[in-house]
């Protein structure tokens, strides 16, 4: 039997822009996706047909890279689906860790993230490798149009080429609310897309979080978190313009404000989650579900990507 394991992300700055080659900026989080697999004489996921549309992500990572016969997996999951905390991201790349794990094939995070950036295009359509290479690294994560320091690897789509470096952020407390209201991600994407090719307004707000990342990373290096707040705060309003709001994350937004740096939906959007930044993490969370959301409390989990034994 192997094992892989990965975690999931939040992406702090950035999100859609980063579809258009803007700069953004992730962190893995302390909640993990882990992927059993085993030969079996029929194909199954927990016992069930893996044909089933919850699995199209396993079944998309086996069809690209395993060559054997058929495989019985299990897979167990603390990242809530569709809650933009990169769950679809993290069984992908736990699966191909699995995989790599069984075949004997070294379980490298650059080329783990690379075929699960594929598998999320193949089952998504449109969208960039934030979340699979945040996962398959681990720790802090900064996407950039050109290769700067700290240069982890490159992936390449359509004319598009986005270089991941990590990134070293401070210790954070960091508390997501979730809305409970699942999205998703490539109509979100698609619909981002069509705005932007007809309402310059929308392309100079893709433009202006691009800018809003590269301040809100001077402003970690300096540790002022006030001004990464004010940042955040100011990356929700720019995508509320990309029409990716939903009332509730404005509503999470606004009960964490008094006890927060700053808040801002993360991920793709339309429902999912916030992440607020504070040094009051009961407060928040506290506020968070007094307006109805599901809070977690998460640690950026530095240096624990993606793993998988056999
Ligand atoms: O699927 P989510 O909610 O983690 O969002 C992904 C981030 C986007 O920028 C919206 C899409 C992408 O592929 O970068």
């Amino acid at each position: 039997m192997a094992w892989g394991s990965a975690p999931g992300k939040l992406i702090l700055f950035g999100e859609h822009a980063v579809v258009f080659g803007e700069p953004a900026l992730a962190t893995a989080i302390d909640l993990r996706t882990e992927v059993y697999a085993r030969p079996h004489e029929e194909w199954l996921a927990d016992g069930a047909s893996l044909e089933a549309p919850k699995y199209r992500y396993v079944r998309a990572a086996v069809g690209r890279t395993w060559t054997g016969g058929p495989l019985r997996f299990e897979i167990r999951s603390m990242i809530p689906s569709g809650g933009g905390l990169g769950s679809s991201a993290a069984v992908t790349v736990a699966t191909l860790a699995a995989l790599r794990a069984l075949g004997r094939v070294e379980v490298v995070p650059g080329d783990v993230a690379k075929e699960a950036f594929a598998v999320e295009h193949e089952v998504q359509g449109r969208a960039s490798p934030i979340d699979t290479s945040t996962s398959a690294h681990g720790g802090g994560l900064l996407v950039l149009r050109e290769r700067r320091d700290q240069f982890l690897w490159s992936v390449e789509r359509d004319r598009r080429r986005w270089f991941l470096h990590d990134a070293t952020l401070p210790r954070m407390s960091l508390v997501v609310g979730n809305t409970g209201i699942s999205a998703a991600t490539g109509p979100l994407v698609a619909r981002v897309k069509d705005l932007v090719d007809r309402d310059p307004k929308a392309a100079a707000a893709v433009r202006e979080i691009g800018t809003i990342t590269g301040l809100a990373l001077a402003a970690f290096r300096d540790d002022d978190l006030g001004a990464v707040g004010a940042l955040m705060s100011r990356n929700h309003r720019l995508l509320q313009t990309l029409g990716v709001g939903h009332p509730m994350l404005d509503r999470l937004v606004g009960a964490v404000a008094p006890v927060a740096y700053g808040a801002k939906m993360t991920g793709a959007g339309g429902g999912g989650s916030i992440v607020a930044l504070t040094d009051r993490p009961n407060e928040a969370a506290a506020a968070i579900t007094a307006a109805g959301g599901r809070a977690f409390l998460v640690e950026p989990a530095r240096g624990h990507g993606v793993e998988g034994h056999e």
